[in-house]
């Protein structure tokens, strides 16, 4: 008896206010709280040029839920989403802004805005999205606010700022963190994959335009939910690790513009069995272009141009019944353009193969690559002459071959090609221009570049 009723004075004197006060909350105070952390936030707005967003609008003649860019919960009548999005607006984001305690989703890109991310927006734990990007942002990341976070942030995009020096590993708080862009900044150091791995939720993650040096950490391995990885234009040197074919989701890899260097490790990039999307052009990869390539059975883009790789279009590159894209310009490639392999590509629509050193004759297969719309094979040493299946192309939309060792007449079937709009085939030693030419005029073509005289 006397147990039970002790625990009924619990609840009387604890329990009951408790309820009271967080289920039968003034939401009238409460939203005055919103009101006044978005006031605070528009004193801080130092230029609104178009005064036609926040200036005029966001008054307290009508109710914040009624204020541009900002959207109330129907439940709790808080305001839980701000999207202040390309309004030109000039200042800072003051503390208050860790006062709108029901905000979940806050969109502030395409302003310019400046100073530090106060670390009070820590105390938002229903806080699910934040995108800050394409602003004024400087400075170091937001150590502090990462620290204190609570909440469970899904999606951070911070790109198109000017945050320099390194990833802090404050950024492991952020645990449930999926999408995060970061591209677009003057970020420095290694990529701390070790730590970003932490993030084990993580599945975008762009790191593209930055000053990133060093190898790309094995650790990148660890990142197993990752998805979509960026970090095109830093200085990464090295080799790609092995351990990404532990990355069995990955769709989209782009390590283009970097200073990776040694072979293309297809066998290690077909274990990705999702991929995709791969770049790898502007960096220093050397040796052949391995068989194992022809393992990357989903892969729809490869893009391997301006690099050092020699050798031959392996015939295993026939598999890759879904590719598209394939390009290899400015390379060491020789031998003959496998055009009766690459026609089992079904899907191919754009080969970009100039730059090289191919040599021998085109083969007439090439006119069974049926989806093709761009053929570039600019400066290489094609002979003989252009076999009239060019003709069998329909969708060609342009046609590079300037610059080779053709001969030959140009074949009246080129005229055909209704949806042709660049042709380039000069540098040559062709014949039958002046037939072709007319043929061509009469469909419009837009620019032409037949100049064969000066051969
Ligand atoms: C809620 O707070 C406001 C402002 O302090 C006050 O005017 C109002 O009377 C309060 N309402 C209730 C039901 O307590
Ligand atoms: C305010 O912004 C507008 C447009 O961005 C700009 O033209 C104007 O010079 C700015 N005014 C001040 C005082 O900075
Ligand atoms: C503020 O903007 C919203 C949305 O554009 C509009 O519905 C509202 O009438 C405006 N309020 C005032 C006072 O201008
Ligand atoms: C909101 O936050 C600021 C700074 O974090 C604080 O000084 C202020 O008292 C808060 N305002 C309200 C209305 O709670
Ligand atoms: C923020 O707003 C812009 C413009 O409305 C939109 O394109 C962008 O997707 C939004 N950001 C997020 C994370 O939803
Ligand atoms: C950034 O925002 C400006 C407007 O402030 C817009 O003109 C520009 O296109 C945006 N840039 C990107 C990369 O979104
Ligand atoms: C963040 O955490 C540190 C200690 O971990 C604490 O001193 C600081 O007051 C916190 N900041 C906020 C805004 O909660
Ligand atoms: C990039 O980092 C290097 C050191 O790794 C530094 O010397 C250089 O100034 C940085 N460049 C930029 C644009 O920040
Ligand atoms: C991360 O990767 C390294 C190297 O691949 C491995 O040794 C380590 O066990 C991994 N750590 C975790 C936590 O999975
Ligand atoms: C990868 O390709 C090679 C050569 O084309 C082949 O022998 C091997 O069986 C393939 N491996 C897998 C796992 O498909
Ligand atoms: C490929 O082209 C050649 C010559 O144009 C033709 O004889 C052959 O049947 C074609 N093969 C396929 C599989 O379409
Ligand atoms: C092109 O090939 C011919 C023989 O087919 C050869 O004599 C010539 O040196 C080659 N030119 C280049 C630039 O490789």
């Amino acid at each position: 008896m006397e147990r039970s009723l002790s625990i009924l004075q619990l609840i009387a004197l604890f329990l009951l206010p408790y309820l009271f006060s967080h289920n039968l909350a003034n939401t009238t105070t409460d939203l005055k709280t919103d009101e006044s952390s978005l006031l605070a936030f528009k004193s801080h707005i130092t230029n609104d040029s178009s005064h036609t967003t926040l200036g005029k609008n966001w008054t307290t003649k009508t109710s914040v839920c009624n204020w541009v860019g900002v959207t109330c919960g129907s439940r709790h009548h808080r305001v839980i989403a701000l999207d202040i999005s390309y309004m030109s607006l000039e200042g800072t984001i003051p503390p208050h802004i860790g006062n709108l305690s029901f905000l979940v989703s806050l969109n502030i890109t395409g302003n310019h805005l400046h100073g530090d991310l106060p670390e009070e927006i820590a105390h938002l734990h229903r806080l699910r999205v934040v995108d800050f990007s394409n602003n004024s942002f400087a400075g170091e990341l937001p150590r502090t606010w990462f620290a204190n976070m609570t909440g469970g942030l899904e999606e951070l995009y911070l790109n198109d700022n000017s945050f320099h020096g390194t990833i802090p590993q404050e950024i492991v708080h952020l645990s449930n963190l999926r999408i995060l862009d970061m591209g677009y900044n003057k970020l420095s150091g290694q990529i701390p994959a070790s730590t970003l791995s932490q993030c084990s939720q993580l599945q975008a993650l762009w790191l593209s335009d930055n000053n990133f040096s060093g190898t790309l950490p094995k650790e990148i391995g660890n990142m197993t939910q990752l998805q979509e990885f960026y970090a095109r234009n830093n200085s990464i040197t090295g080799t790609i690790p092995q351990e990404i074919g532990h990355l069995s989701n990955l769709r989209i890899l782009d390590m283009g513009k970097n200073k990776l260097s040694g072979q293309i490790l297809a066998s290690t990039l077909s274990q990705c069995s999702q991929l995709q999307a791969l770049w790898l052009s502007y960096n220093n990869f050397s040796g052949t272009l391995p068989k194992e390539i022809g393992n990357l059975t989903q892969l729809q883009k490869f893009y391997a141009g301006y690099n050092s790789i020699a050798g031959t279009i392996p015939q295993e590159i026939g598999h890759l019944s879904n590719l598209r894209i394939l390009s290899m310009r400015s390379n060491k490639l020789s031998g003959q353009i496998p055009a009766s392999t690459l026609s089992q590509c079904s899907q191919l629509q754009e080969l970009w193969l100039s730059d090289n050193s191919f040599s021998g004759t085109l083969s007439k297969e090439i006119g069974n690559i049926t989806q093709l719309r761009i053929f570039h094979a600019k400066v290489n040493n094609i002979t003989g002459s252009i076999p009239r299946e060019i003709g069998k192309l329909h969708n060609l939309q342009l046609l590079y071959l300037w610059g080779n060792n053709l001969s030959g007449s140009i074949p009246p079937e080129i005229g055909k090609l209704f949806n042709l709009e660049k042709l380039m085939l000069s540098g040559n030693k062709l014949s039958g221009w002046l037939n072709t030419l007319l043929i061509i005029t009469v469909i419009s073509l837009f620019d032409l570049i037949l100049n064969l005289l000066g051969n």
